[in-house]
């Protein structure tokens, strides 16, 4: 049958990463050998610890739906370690319990935002916010993140894009594409901002724990911020586990009793081994060994990456404080951010992402991942100073 789409359909994007990494697949069912840089999420396996756990709840019965919002322990377990790294008090009501973090962000634009409104999101960010809010009729405005301001938000300029219209902002730290974490000094202006204009904000902390120089501060943990913030978090990053869909949010109770009804009438809840799961990652010491090990191993991850791209010729990367991405500006190769993604994946077998997938300010950058181990990075490097035409990447 011929159908015919929805108007909103048209004003729906994608994750390009998706797209890069199906193309990737297609050249290696060929026989090509291809480095894996564009993807985003933990090459490391789950803690054996947690998959324990989630195995013994499905042996123990945990077989059936549960309460929309989750089961009440894994809420209360939720809460007490939100409140246990924000130091805000926090309770079982305030948490919703989703399959992937994408959810929270979904049901809070579907719960407060109406065609016509304008919704601040990061621009690089992560393509599913401005993907959400035009979906929904909304106007996403583009809040410009620069690697000349180490990749944060400007809160002055930020200041100017706010208009009667705005509703909600979107904040990302620490950042995909870029890294870039917050400082206090940021969050206590953004919140400044934020009380000014009375506006919703989504702090899309899911890659919190991956800090390597600086501390991650929460929004939610700024004075007066509880009550108009969602928190939105997930275990897919921290303890790699983007495969087992389980994410959560954090906002005031009102509003995740509507978040309860959007689950009620979509996904009914998350399936129930994955939060008997998270129980085990909030509360092992084991589990937090295991994330602080994997925070290590992508700090050399990155050094090794930052340093290797900084003595190729054309390109220049910034360390980025969090997040297991770089977004080196490739201007000065000569070759613009499309080329390069595609010159790199089809001629020498790096698959990396262009910056312009992450927002029109991504423009002269790309975005590598450092999710891969360090003897795939270091091919990676050579592959990519060859391909620039730098020949092998000059000694440190
Ligand atoms: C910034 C950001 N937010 C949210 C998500 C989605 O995470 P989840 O697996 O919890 O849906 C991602 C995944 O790449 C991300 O990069």
């Amino acid at each position: 049958m011929n159908f015919t789409w929805a108007d909103r359909m048209e004003r729906l994007g994608t994750e390009s990463a998706f797209e890069v990494l199906a193309h990737a697949r297609r050249l290696e069912a060929e026989g090509r050998d291809i480095i894996h840089l564009e993807i985003g999420e933990p090459d490391y396996g789950t803690p054996q610890n947690i998959i324990d756990a989630a195995t013994r709840a499905l042996n123990d019965g945990a077989t059936h739906y549960t309460p929309a919002s989750g089961i009440p322990v894994v809420r209360e377990a939720t809460a007490r370690y939100v409140a246990g790294r924000t130091g805000v008090p926090t309770s079982a009501e305030n948490v919703v319990i989703v399959p992937g973090s994408k959810n929270i962000l979904a049901f809070l634009l579907l719960a407060v935002i109406n065609a016509g409104d304008e919704v601040i999101v990061p621009d690089p960010g992560y393509p599913i916010y401005r993907s959400l809010v035009s979906f929904l009729g909304a106007t996403p405005v583009s809040a410009p993140i620069r690697q000349s301001n180490d990749f944060r938000l400007d809160v002055e300029e930020l200041s100017s894009l706010v208009t009667p219209r705005t509703k909600l902002l979107i904040v990302n730290s620490p950042a995909n594409p870029t890294g870039g974490i917050l400082t206090r000094d940021d969050c206590e202006s953004i919140a400044k901002l934020a009380v000014e204009h009375d506006l919703v904000v989504l702090s899309d902390e899911i890659y919190g724990r991956l800090t390597y120089d600086g501390e991650h501060v929460s929004l939610y943990s700024i004075d007066g911020m509880a009550e108009r913030t969602v928190l939105m978090d997930g275990l897919s990053k921290a303890w790699a586990m983007c495969g087992w869909r389980l994410g959560f949010g954090v906002m005031p109770v009102e509003l995740a009793k509507r978040m309860d009804t959007l689950m009620i009438n979509s996904s009914s809840c998350a399936a129930a081994f994955t939060q008997m799961a998270a129980l085990e990652a909030f509360q092992s010491p084991e589990s937090d060994a295991a994330v602080d090990a994997m925070v290590a191993d992508f700090r050399g991850r990155r050094d090794l990456l930052v340093d290797g791209l900084n003595r190729i010729p054309g390109i220049t990367c910034r360390r980025p404080a969090g997040a297991f991405y770089v977004f080196p500006d490739i201007t000065a190769t000569g070759l613009g951010e499309r080329e390069l993604q595609t010159g790199l994946l089809e001629e020498v077998g790096v698959a990396v992402l262009a910056g312009t997938a992450f927002g029109p300010h991504g423009a002269g950058h790309i975005r590598l991942s450092y999710a891969n181990s360090s003897a795939n990075l270091q091919r990676a490097l050579e592959r990519i100073a060859l391909h620039v035409g730098a020949g092998a990447v000059p000694p440190a």
